[in-house]
């Protein structure tokens, strides 16, 4: 992993991803080092991010790194009318990492093609979110004990999802079985279904999910990404097609965990949230050893 960049989650082997959960479970135990001193970061985000953002900057700072950058593109020169490639160039002659989330699919990988350092992908629009992929991995790892063999419940924009495009291909190496319940103007594209369908992964599909959720391990709920539709009017159309409220976890399994990727708008409702099964504040502070495993990886310090 040292020196490379991670733009996909199919950029790390199943050993790679295995190797950052258990380093994760080393830094939950101990995450006050001074890995990354004299080491700079550079956190480009041209899309707005509350957990992404801060959970890398926390991670950062507890390992002793430094931070620089910009939280929002129109206080960068790329309102000047600056290239990405141009704008990559010059902080890579800056930084020993860059971690950047982009609105276009595909920025990443061209940025990784024209930096100095690597590249680290926080979200290139509907495309891949790798590092939230490694805590939601990191996060059923906890909860279940294994990552093998469990029946995962994908709910809600499976279309637009970068967190669920991720997640699926990581979980491929675990043999899992996936229900993917969606609108039918938000079903996972051919592209991941073609892609599962070489790696002999079983899939179901559905418009509903109340009467199934009994045999879930992880529910894995998603919000309707209105920054991602064109025409607003399809929005409303889909955007509260899914709300989980608690009286639906009634007979559902003991060991089931509720994931999100979070912000969640209201397709969990607020009751679930003292229930067990709950686990998605729990998921997101997970994502700062998750990016302290990722990063003490690239830059070669553990
Ligand atoms: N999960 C996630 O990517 O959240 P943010 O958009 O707040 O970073």
């Amino acid at each position: 992993m040292k020196n490379r960049s991670l733009v996909s989650i199919n950029d790390f082997s199943k050993e790679e991803i295995l190797k950052i959960v258990e380093l994760a479970a080393k830094f939950e135990e101990n995450p006050n080092q001074d890995l990354l001193k004299n080491k700079v970061v550079a956190s480009l985000f041209f899309e707005p991010s509350t957990r992404t953002r801060l959970s890398f900057e926390t991670a950062i700072n507890r390992l002793g790194g430094r931070v620089v950058g910009f939280t929002d593109a129109s206080s960068s020169s790329t309102t000047k009318g600056e290239t990405l490639k141009d704008t990559i160039k010059m902080i890579s002659n800056y930084a020993d990492l860059i971690v950047m989330r982009h609105p276009l699919e595909g920025s990443a990988r061209y940025a990784s093609e024209q930096s100095g350092v690597p590249i680290v992908n926080a979200g290139d629009g509907a495309n891949q979110h790798p590092t939230q992929t490694m805590l939601d991995l990191y996060s059923i790892q906890k909860t279940q004990g294994t990552l093998e063999n469990l029946n995962i419940f994908m709910v809600g924009d499976l279309k637009y999802g970068r967190t669920v495009h991720s997640l699926l291909q990581a979980m491929a190496h675990f043999n899992p079985v996936f229900n993917f319940i969606s609108p039918e103007e938000l079903r996972i594209p051919d592209e991941y279904k073609y892609w599962l369908d070489s790696k002999g992964i079983q899939y179901y599909e559905h418009s509903e999910f109340t009467d199934i959720i009994s045999r879930a391990d992880i529910l894995y709920m998603t919000r309707v990404q209105r920054e991602r539709f064109a025409d607003p009017i399809e929005y409303e159309k889909v955007k509260n097609v899914y709300i989980l409220k608690n009286s639906m976890l009634e007979n559902t399994k003991d060991n089931l965990r509720i994931l999100h990727p979070l912000p969640r708008v209201n397709e969990i409702s607020t009751d679930v949230d003292a229930n067990p099964k709950a686990y998605y504040f729990e998921q997101a502070e997970n994502g700062v050893y998750a990016r302290m495993a990722i990063m003490s990886s690239i830059l070669g310090v553990v």
